[in-house]
Parts: structure tokens; sequence; C-alpha cells
């Protein structure tokens, strides 16, 4: 397994170009099945996720094309997919284990094509991550539903049709995979209590494109009423904010000035507030934000994660490690996932001082210096949390597992040293 070596105490200055969503990408990509006609996303990642979700596609019978694109002043990736008549509705657990959004073409499937057997994902690192308002919802406009050897089998005699449903929790996989099935259900269906994140009003955005009606994006309250058929589009995905929001910490937390180039400000409003508060100058432009924080004192804030627009839980872990050698201290609450702790006991590991109330509070006071060493971590978010505190730590740490961070930074380590950072990838073949 590769590992990511950092020298700490570079200050980081320059332009990053942000890439394209990654959690907006994957429901993107499995829309496309509601359609027989070819559609092509633009501004996708170069991501580990999109290969493995691309094979899950290919399994299903897709035919995909790709190409690298220059787009918006940096290479990214365009595909096209068509799925005219698929070979197989079946999710396999080999590929749904290895990236649970796998569990997007539920819907899709479901709905065009009444048959669905898709391996259960189960939990993970950050918490037992359900699937029953997914499923709720589904028998709710018809589906009949059995779990048998770990599978969902899901089956609809004739089409789906419209339900009111209230989701007991605003899931962004569920409003997702139920906006795509009731694309095509009869009838009308309203979904109460919905996401609200961008990725969902992105979703909402490419269905309509495709012939949808979908109204209340941005909203709690979605209403859709079905139709029987969509067609293909060109469609180019937003911007991921998550990684937007982990280069900007990047910048805070080594005094260093970053410009994130397509960075969307809108979408980032809350981790622009608490960034604000620390200390650190926040400059909005038309297309990028502009991270300052040369020459200023780092001070500690409270964090609570929240359902969008609240303060995003993929960004709880780069702002704890911030808060680690920040003045004062910081309480951290983590409201979304029941485990998503775990790079605490690695940031410790770095001298960090953090005291754990329960599962789901932190009390972080900050220290002087962190000091380098060999850490790991159980998901992406952690993972990158750690290389935050390794650019700022005295010594070379180095990231363990890297796998976590390839499958939502894309080029991360290109990204960094064109900014100044001291690091390095160590192929597991160099060793
Ligand atoms: C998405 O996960 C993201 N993943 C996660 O990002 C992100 O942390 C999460 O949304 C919250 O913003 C992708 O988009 C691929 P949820 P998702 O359904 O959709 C409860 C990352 O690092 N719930 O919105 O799986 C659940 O337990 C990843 O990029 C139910 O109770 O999350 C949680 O408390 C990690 N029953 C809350 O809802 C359900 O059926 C939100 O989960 C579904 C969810």
């Amino acid at each position: 397994m590769d590992k990511i070596k950092i020298v700490g105490g570079n200050q980081l200055r320059g332009k990053v170009y942000i890439s394209g969503a990654k959690n907006t990408a994957l429901p993107i990509i499995c829309a496309t099945l509601l359609s027989d006609e070819p559609s092509t996303i633009r501004n996708l990642p170069i991501l580990s996720d999109i290969k493995s979700l691309n094979l899950l596609l290919e399994q299903i019978g897709t035919k995909i094309e790709g190409k690298q694109e220059e787009l918006n002043g940096h290479t990214t990736q365009t595909f096209s997919y068509h799925t005219p008549k698929p070979e197989s509705l079946v999710a396999p657990y080999d590929y749904v284990r290895k990236m649970r959004a796998s569990y997007y073409v539920l819907g899709p499937l479901l709905t065009k094509y009444g048959h669905v057997e898709l391996s259960l994902p189960g939990g993970c690192a950050i918490g037992a991550r359900p699937m029953d308002i997914h499923l709720s919802s589904l028998e709710q406009m018809g589906a009949e539903i059995e779990i048998k050897n770990g599978y969902v089998m899901a089956d609809v005699n004739g089409r789906l049709h419209g339900a009111n449903i209230t989701f007991h929790s605003a899931s962004v996989g569920a409003t997702c995979n139920i906006l795509m099935a009731a694309a095509l259900a009869e009838g009308v269906t309203v979904i109460e209590n919905a996401a609200k994140e961008p990725e969902i009003a992105d979703l909402i955005s490419m269905l309509n494109e495709m012939g949808a009606k979908i109204e209340g994006a941005n909203t709690s309250t979605l209403t859709i009423t079905g139709v029987e058929k969509l067609h293909g589009v060109t469609h180019e995905i937003i911007n991921d904010r998550i990684e937007a929001g982990s280069y900007a910490v990047a910048a805070a937390i080594t005094h260093g000035c970053l410009e994130l180039i397509n960075a969307n400000a809108e979408h980032l409003q809350s981790p622009i507030d608490i960034l604000r508060k620390v200390g650190v100058k926040v400059e909005i432009r038309p297309n990028s934000i502009v991270v300052d924080a040369r020459n200023c004192e780092l001070n500690g804030v409270d964090i609570y994660t929240d359902y969008y627009p609240g303060f995003p839980t993929d960004l709880q872990a780069q702002f704890m490690a911030l808060m680690c050698v920040a003045n004062g201290a910081s309480m951290v609450t983590e409201n979304i996932w029941e485990n998503r702790f775990m790079h605490i006991p690695e940031l410790m590991r770095m001298g960090a001082n953090i005291n754990v109330h329960g599962h789901a509070s932190a009390i972080v006071r900050g220290v002087k210096k962190l000091s380098a060493a060999p850490v790991m971590s159980t998901d992406l978010r952690a993972s990158f949390s750690l290389v935050l505190a390794g650019l700022v730590a005295e010594g070379e740490t180095t990231v363990n597992r890297v796998y976590h961070l390839d499958r939502g930074y894309e080029a991360l380590e290109e990204k960094f040293k064109a900014v100044g950072a001291n690091i390095e990838r160590i192929k597991e073949s160099d060793e």
C-alpha cells in the first residue's frame, strides 16, 4: 500500500484547482441508467471511486467511453454512458463493499426495469450507515422488498407509483435514490425533510435536463411528477465544496495563502464563517476563494456538524486538525455520524491535546507544536486531517493507507507540491 511522506513547516502559497465533486458525480453517473439514450458527464474528478462505479456500471451492461478534457483551466475527465439494454440488474457484494455509493443504482434500475438485487453495504468506519429510509420509501412507492443472503431484492409490478414520503433524517443518499426512482414513477411523489446539500440540487438539474419534472431544489420539500421516459443529456457537474474546504484549512494551518480556483463560496458559507472566526482572511472572487492566513493568529472556535447549510461533517476532521494548533480551546461536536472521531487518537500521537466526551463531543486545546509520526486512518476525511497535521508538524510524517485519499482527493501530492508543500508518495514498489 502506498504511503504519503510529509516534512512539515512549509508555508503554502499559490493556486489550487478544485476538481469536480465526488459526491455529485456518483449519483449523477447512476442517473444515466434512467435513459436508453447516451449521456455525457463533464468535469468528473480523476478518483478511484469513479473508477469503481464505472466498473459496476460496465458489469450492468453500460457502454462507457472516456477522455480527458481541459475545462475551467485544468484537466478533467469526461465520460459518456450508454445503457440501451442492461445485461444484469445485480450490484454484487464485491463492488458495493468497495464503495457503498454503489447503492445509487437501486432507484434507477428498480424504477426503469422493475427489478434490482443490491448487496447491502453494511456499516463502515464512520458509523452503522443504515438504508432504512431508502427501502421504506421505495416500499411506499409500491416496491416489494426482501432481504435475502445479504442482498436487497427489490421488485415492482409495472411502474412505481407516487407517494407522500417523510424522511426521519435528511439523508443525502436516500434523497438521491428516491428522486431518481420518482422521476419515472406514475404520479406525484412528495419528499418531506429531503436533504438540501448542493449535490442534490445538481442531481435535480441533471434530471430536469433529462426531462424529469422536479420542483423544490434547495428546499426540504421536493415534488416530483413522474414521466414515462427520460432522454440523454450532457451535464457538467459542480466543483467539490469539501475538497475546497480541505485546502482552505491547508492555507490556514500553514499560515499561508491559497487561491482556490473554481471553488463556489455559496456552497461553503458555514466553513467560511468558521475560518473568519478563527481569524483567517477569506476573500470571495467571482471564480475563486482566497484564503489568507499570513501574519494572523489562529483562534479556537467551536464546531457543530449539521445537515446543509450547517457545518459539513465531511470537514469536521480537517477543522479539528486546525483547532489542534489554534489558541485556546474548541469544542467539536459531530451530529451526523456516530463514530467519526477516528482521527483523534492519531492526532494525539502527534502531540494534540484532545479530550473526547461521549461519542459526539471533543474538547481540543491548542498546542504550540505538533510533532511528526507515522499515522494511519480509517476514512477519507480523517486521512486528509492527518496530512494537514503533517504539514505543520516538526519532522517527517508518514500517512499510511493512502487508498483512502485516492478515493476522494484528485492529484493530492501534485496539488500540494505546486503550492510549496514538502510531500511525496512512496509507492509500495519503492519500499
Ligand atoms: C453522504 O453519505 C456522503 N457520501 C457522505 O460523505 C456524507 O458524510 C453524508 O452524506 C452526510 O453529508 C456520499 O455522498 C457518497 P446520509 P450518505 O444518508 O448519503 C442517517 C465522504 O467523506 N440515515 O445523508 O450515506 C445516517 O445514519 C462521505 O465523502 C438513516 O438513519 O449519508 C446519518 O446519521 C462520508 N437511514 C444521516 O442519516 C438511512 O436510510 C445522514 O446520512 C440513511 C441515512
